[in-house]
């Protein structure tokens, strides 16, 4: 009998083509709640997840067959880590292949942010551009300021990579201080997360989402920032509380915010649709052609390591 694997999603088909020969693969093609999931997953040995997923304690209990969860993302932060640890259930997820397109995205972001695109464009597509104006939607200088990191892992170092193009000093922030070889490299200084806070002229936050993490940038924190300070998060929306953002983009606390992320997605806090001081995008950061292709090949690679006996190529945790 051929094991079964569950792929929850459209995805690219590559998953599927690299499954289907040794598994019995189901495709499913459209969102599953966390009940339907519970209901559905008891006899397949690999899940093959989206982020949008709500892999509980529960769908694992009934998944009484699972081997494997494997994400199609670098966050996992809609698993039960502890629970599949429990259950000796493999997670795997997505690093490496999407830091790229997750540090552009960022980029864009940023820039869109600095230079007022998404008013521009908006001003164009209504009508309302009624020709060069010395003092029409003035933006920010990019070269030669401050980025601040929170999270400095391979997506944060990305970012701060192509800051060399912009001459930009790079702070950053996380638990743990990189090699001195590498700060060097980009030249980037590793500070307190107040200094982060207090000195950064951008902002962009490349962490997982964890109890840490969790509304680490709160009103305290808008309200430290300059005046004239970007806010980009590409990374899980929960890591900045939205309420306290919306608050501090219409007192201007800040300058301008970048998103990708969402506390409750995809809900947007409808005050955010209203304001022009922030540029809004529905989680595009691994939405590349490549990119994504790169995604379904190595969790599909996962999974068939993993109901091959093997030790996926990216697991999340060891056992
Ligand atoms: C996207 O948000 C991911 O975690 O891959
Ligand atoms: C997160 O996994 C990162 O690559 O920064």
């Amino acid at each position: 009998m051929k094991k079964r694997v569950l792929i929850t999603n459209s995805i690219p088909p590559v998953a599927y083509q690299t499954l289907r020969s040794k598994y019995s693969v189901t495709w499913n093609k459209s969102q599953l709640t966390e009940s339907q999931l519970q209901k559905v997953v008891k006899p397949y040995h690999a899940l093959l997840t989206t982020l949008a997923d709500p892999i509980t304690s529960r769908v694992l209990e009934a998944g009484s067959n699972l081997q494997c969860v494997a994400n199609y993302a670098v966050g996992f932060n809609n698993i039960d880590i502890q629970a599949a640890k429990t259950k000796g259930v493999w997670v795997t997820n997505t690093p490496d292949v999407l830091t790229e397109a997750t540090a552009d995205i960022a980029w864009a972001l940023l820039l869109a942010c600095a230079r007022r695109l998404p008013e521009g464009e908006r001003m164009v597509r209504t009508g309302k551009f009624k020709g060069w104006h010395p003092l029409m939607l003035l933006g920010l200088d990019l070269k030669g300021k401050t980025l601040g990191l929170y999270g400095f892992g391979r997506i944060g170092q990305a970012v701060a990579r192509r800051g060399r193009g912009w001459d930009l000093q790079v702070l950053y922030h996380q638990r743990h201080r990189v090699s001195r070889k590498l700060e060097r490299e980009l030249n980037a200084r590793f500070v307190p997360f107040d200094e982060l806070n207090n000195k950064s002229d951008f902002i962009s936050v490349h962490t997982p989402l964890t109890s840490e993490t969790r509304y680490r940038f709160r009103a305290k924190e808008f309200k430290r920032m300059k005046r004239s300070c970007i806010f980009i998060n590409t990374a899980r929306g929960l890591i900045h509380r939205e309420k306290d953002l919306v608050t501090a983009l219409k007192g201007h606390w800040i300058h301008s915010a970048g998103l990708d992320v969402y506390e409750a997605e995809p809900k947007v806090n409808s005050a955010l649709l209203g304001l022009p001081n922030c540029t809004l995008l529905p989680h595009l950061g691994s939405a590349t052609f490549e990119t994504r292709n790169k995604m379904a090949l190595l969790t599909a690679q996962n999974i068939d390591r993993v109901l091959s006996g093997i030790k996926p190529r990216t697991p999340v945790f060891n056992f």
